[in-house]
């Protein structure tokens, strides 16, 4: 290769398959704040988007159906099109020479398939064979908070409950969300389609399925395995409740965490007050506390409420209340990252 031509891994050819979705869009807004040193941006979604037009870097990309010969060409692909279509064309984009950073559950707990939070383990990057995984949102954002405790005091047991936001399951829950609000502040019915039950000022169970065998749903089992798989410990033990709320962005989560040794909310605020992508919002004069609006658009996870748990006399026991950008940091920028790490490691 010349000087002038250039480098394909460090100014790389850049996909994103799912790109006219709630995530795909903010991983381009991502790829363009972050000033990532593509050379080029290919955007791919269903046939029925194509000839979109977006907006990037001072251009117009189009759309184009995602198809076998997308990838030709292509250094780093961000599938974000969910599990069935990653676990089609993320092989094909392989194969073609491309390394896939995958959004969907396809293959994150896969054990030849790194699963990331670079702030945690960017060093399990350097070990992929072709596929880097993101987590799931919620297993982000709680990893955010609980992973600089884990690493001063490790951490034996975890107990959590999220507030999920309707961006979590995509563009067509939002508009769900805000067309079945509109319907019951005028008093007109709304059958919705994306939910099994009214969202509107209702709060429901995580609209994923129940496995019989242990009461849990998808959405727990994966925050729960998830943790552990990115902590490298499986001694941890993880309780999860997902719970859907009706706000539009950014999912909050009430944890309860037992470390092995005492631990004071003073140490637990020094720590994460020095922990990168942590932000305490710890106002108690002014019950200000981590709020999904003020979560929305920011790339920080936002922790706070931060207490002893009295309920374990030994002092080993703590609770916060957490809220991030589950659209950022538990999707889109956390993929970005991982890209950024890949054309600065090579
Ligand atoms: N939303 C979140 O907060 C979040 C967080 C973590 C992980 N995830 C995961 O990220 C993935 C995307 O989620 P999302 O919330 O962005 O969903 P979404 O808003 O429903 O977007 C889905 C995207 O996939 C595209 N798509 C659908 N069928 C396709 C096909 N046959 N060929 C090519 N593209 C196709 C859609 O294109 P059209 O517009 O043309 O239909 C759209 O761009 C899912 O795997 C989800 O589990 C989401």
């Amino acid at each position: 290769m010349s000087p002038a031509e250039p480098n394909p891994r460090r100014n790389p050819v850049v996909a994103i398959v799912g790109a006219t979705g709630a995530v795909g869009v903010v991983m381009a807004q991502c790829l363009e704040e972050r000033r990532f040193p593509l050379v080029a941006l290919r955007l791919y979604a269903s046939p029925r988007s194509a000839g979109r037009m977006t907006a990037f870097n001072g251009a117009a990309i189009p759309v184009e159906a995602l198809g076998e010969r997308s990838f030709d060409g292509v250094d780093i692909v961000l599938f974000s099109a969910g599990g069935a279509i990653s676990r089609d064309f993320a092989p094909l984009a392989m194969r073609r020479g491309a390394i896939v950073i995958d959004n969907s559950s396809a293959f994150r707990m896969d054990p030849a398939v790194p699963l990331v939070v670079p702030e945690i383990n960017a060093e399990a990057i350097s070990g992929h064979k072709g596929i880097i995984a993101n987590p799931n949102c919620v297993a982000i954002i709680a990893a955010m908070a609980l992973w600089p405790l884990h690493r001063a005091n490790r951490i034996r047991r975890v107990s959590m409950a999220s507030y999920q936001a309707a961006s979590g399951a995509g563009a067509a829950a939002m508009a769900e969300l805000r067309q079945s609000t509109e319907a019951h502040l005028a008093d007109r019915p709304y059958a919705n389609r994306i939910f099994p039950h009214p969202y509107a000022f209702n709060v429901f169970s995580h609209n994923t399925a129940i496995d019989p065998a242990t009461g849990y749903n998808d959405e727990e089992t994966k925050v729960m395995r998830e943790t552990r798989k990115i902590f490298d410990d499986d001694a941890i033990r993880v309780t999860a409740t997902c719970i859907r709320v009706p706000v539009l962005r950014a999912h909050c989560i009430a944890l309860d965490v037992e470390c092995e040794r005492p631990i004071a909310p003073a140490a637990v605020r020094e720590i994460l007050a020095a922990a990168p992508g942590v932000r305490i919002v710890d106002d108690a004069a002014r019950n200000h506390f981590p709020m999904p609006n003020e979560a929305s658009g920011q790339g920080d996870v936002l922790v706070g409420r931060i207490r002893q748990d009295v309920s374990d006399p030994s002092g080993r026991s703590v609770a916060l209340f957490v809220a991030g950008d589950q659209l950022l940091k538990g999707a889109a920028l956390n993929a970005v990252q991982i890209a950024e790490y890949l054309v600065t490691a090579s």
